[in-house]
């Protein structure tokens, strides 16, 4: 039986405006999270439209169980980022224009992939996640404790739950594919479109979002996409942008480098996502929601209790 748990959260992003820096200590972080809200609409209604095509094919009740969970906590993700990019777009209408070329990127893939591939992917970048999520996790003092705290806790949200379905994906695909040289033979064109997309998307910033606002490059906190970007403008060949940050750069380099192996370990035949080790948050998180606090608003409401 399946332990994943299907929570609906409203952040309020409707009650006042929704900053494009929404970290202001961390203006690399802010545009890299941004850009993966609007990635995360994306590739979850693309996870959605998967597995509607694959749930007919599941005859292991066990999977169809985890595939259904699975699902609905994916859509309630697309959901609640939607929400966080609504208000980014009210602010920058232009941004529309990002999102819907966000969104076409993924709709493409369904009509050209088969499933087999596009349960691949899924299977492959959700299993990245825990090690990435749990470097962020265990720094959020200064990742998303400064921030806007609808953005800081729609995050928080998702990356614990991302930990906590960590195994979903590769138990879907594992059920129907059954093939992990398959999985990592196709990871390089997959990272390769995941790289793409977050291009797209922070190219979208760059070009509607004023540097005043967001600051930096929006490219910033990914180190290839940096390293190439800066060497391109250096040439001529794209617009300078504005400074180019390290979102990571105050945190311990052995972290980074645990990450960065977990990130290549999760793409090796035979990884199960179940062994790795989980950011303390994450429990820490799970506790206070079934204790009944209010986990969308993480930073302030424990604060406002403690006001009255
Ligand atoms: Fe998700
Ligand atoms: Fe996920």
């Amino acid at each position: 039986m399946t332990q994943l748990q299907v929570r609906k959260m409203r952040f309020g992003f409707a009650d006042h405006d929704v900053p494009f820096l929404w970290n202001e200590t961390n203006p690399a972080f802010s545009a890299m999270a941004n850009a993966v809200s609007f990635l995360a609409i994306a590739f979850e209604k693309m996870i959605v439209t998967t597995m509607a095509e694959a749930k007919p094919l599941l005859t292991e009740p066990v999977i169809a169980e985890e595939a259904d969970a699975f699902t609905r906590q994916e859509g309630q993700h697309s959901m609640a980022h939607r929400q966080h990019a609504r208000g980014l777009i009210k602010a920058y209408p232009a941004l529309k224009e990002t999102l819907d070329a966000v969104i076409a990127a993924y709709d493409e893939l369904v009509e050209t992939k088969p499933l087999k591939y596009r349960l691949a992917y899924t299977a492959d970048l959700e299993a990245t996640f825990t090690p990435v999520f749990k470097l962020m996790l265990d720094h959020d003092d200064t990742l998303f404790a400064p921030g806007d705290d609808r953005v800081a806790s729609l995050f928080l949200w998702h990356f614990v739950e991302e930990v906590e379905h960590r195994s979903s994906a590769l138990i879907i695909y594992d059920g129907l594919v059954d093939d992990p040289w398959y999985r990592m033979r196709v990871a390089p064109s997959i990272f390769k479109h995941v790289m793409d997309v977050v291009r797209l998307a922070c190219d979208g910033f760059n070009k509607h979002i004023p540097l005043e606002v967001r600051k930096v490059d929006a490219v910033s906190t990914f180190a290839l996409e940096r390293r190439k970007n800066q060497f391109l403008t250096r040439i001529g060949r794209r617009p300078d942008y504005g400074p180019l940050a390290n979102a990571f750069a105050h945190l311990p380099k052995r972290e980074m480098a645990a990450a960065l192996a977990g990130i290549v370990r999760s793409q090796i035949p035979g990884h199960n996502p179940e062994h790795e080790k989980l950011p303390v948050l994450a429990g820490e998180w799970f506790d206070r929601f079934d204790a009944g606090y209010d986990v969308t608003q993480w930073y302030t409401a424990g604060k406002k209790v403690a006001d009255v």
